[in-house]
């Protein structure tokens, strides 16, 4: 058996607690052939000594199993705790991997279409953690159209760390960095693929983060070179896919779900967003006094009993239904959330602050919350 089919072979080693093999992890290093005799470098990422041996006997028991090297010699590559990434070398695959250890969770928020609401969601979803008590950071990595700068009213420019990293601003408590803040624009329109998916690597490996329980990745739109380098460079939990109902936007957010799932990403739910429009508001008379136990009637829409105060909360369902709910079907995940067009949340964001900051009472409020409590349950479920 070639090196080549060896490193095949390894792939249906998993590291412990993770979907993806040790392999695209970066952990096989080396293999080297000679006569009769395999020797595996393995280089395991872990400050448990029980997980690198178990790892280890695992390759030993499958090179033993199913090939015929008479001799297999496994060399554990230390991995000290807390080295510096610059003393790794800048191709090994460990280096993105190596600065996240002091973030529990990472998750992308990805679409197939542009425009659906990713940065919204990103936004909303992280200051929704941090007010659970979460230390969240929030990463934009559109890097031809960074919206974080716009959405959080930030203008200012990060510091740099001694060992030259950059330190994320601080905004609602929220640790958030973007490709805006260093270029103050965006990159070059003519940046291909794999230029962007370099600066983007680069600029994620660059980011001094400190210790995080979650990081929310902003994607760009789309299921390019740039979201599959990332996938492949970079270990996360899980994705969660926006669309609006529109059959196209299901169409290619379905593509996107699929890309991730092919390089073994877990999705972790759909959230449906403009999905409606919520109308409120409240109904009285001519002195100003609310009418109470009558229904406001929609043509088209719907009935809508009002309340003591003569308010009604109606939804108003501009495109196609559903769109969202049948992927979660189709991908067999939930469906996180429906979010709808509001006023408010194109309010607060022109306010460049998070819908919960600006109204905690608010219906959209109250949707993102339910959303962060299916999310970290997803996150248990997996252990
Ligand atoms: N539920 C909503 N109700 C009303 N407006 C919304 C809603 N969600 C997002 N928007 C608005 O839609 C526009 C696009 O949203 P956003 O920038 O979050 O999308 P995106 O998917 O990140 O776009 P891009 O693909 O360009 O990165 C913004 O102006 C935003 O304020
Ligand atoms: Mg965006």
């Amino acid at each position: 058996m070639e090196e080549q089919q060896i490193r095949e072979l390894l792939k249906q080693i998993k590291y412990p607690g993770f979907s993806r093999d040790i392999v695209s992890f970066g952990m096989v290093p080396e293999i080297i052939i000679k006569a009769d005799k395999v020797m595996v470098n393995l280089k395991i990422l872990s400050d448990n000594r029980d997980t690198v041996e178990a790892v280890a006997e695992e390759v030993r028991q499958l090179l033993k199993t199913e090939t015929d090297y008479t001799q297999i010699e496994i060399t554990l590559i230390e991995t000290p705790q807390g080295s510096a990434p610059q003393a790794l070398t800048p191709k090994d695959p460990f280096a993105s991997q190596r600065s996240l250890q002091n973030i529990k969770h990472i998750i992308a928020v990805a679409s197939g279409k542009g425009g659906v609401g990713k940065s919204t969601v990103s936004v909303n979803l992280a200051a929704t953690l941090q007010k659970r008590g979460f230390r969240t950071g929030l990463l934009d990595l559109d890097i031809y159209g960074p919206s974080l700068p716009i959405i959080l009213g930030i203008n200012e420019r990060p510091s740099v760390s001694p060992d030259k990293k950059l330190v994320p601003l601080e905004r609602f408590g929220l640790q958030v960095m973007s490709f805006g803040f260093i270029s103050g624009n965006q990159a070059p329109a003519i940046w291909r693929g794999p230029m962007v998916a370099k600066m983007t690597e680069q600029f994620f490996n660059d980011v001094e983060w400190g210790e995080l329980d979650f990081l929310i990745l902003d994607l760009p739109p789309g299921t390019g070179d740039v979201q599959l380098t990332l996938v492949q460079k970079l270990k996360f939990d899980g994705a969660i896919m926006v669309t609006t109902p529109q059959d196209i936007a299901v169409a290619d957010v379905s593509k996107g779900a699929d890309m991730f799932r092919k390089v073994d990403v877990p999705v972790l739910g759909v959230i449906e967003n403009m999905s409606g429009l919520q109308l409120s508001g409240k109904i009285v008379d001519n002195q100003g006094a609310p009418i109470t136990g009558a229904v406001l009637e929609l043509d088209g829409v719907g009935t809508y009993p009002l309340d003591q105060a003569g308010s009604f909360n109606a939804r108003l369902d501009l495109f196609k239904q559903g769109g969202g709910s049948r992927e979660s079907t189709r991908l067999n995940v939930p469906l996180l959330g429906e979010i709808p067009i509001s006023r408010e949340l194109v309010e607060a964001t022109d306010a460049g602050r998070p819908i919960i900051e600006q109204n905690p009472e608010s219906i959209i409020t109250a949707i993102y919350g339910k959303i962060a409590d299916k999310i970290i349950t997803q996150l248990e479920k997996r252990g």
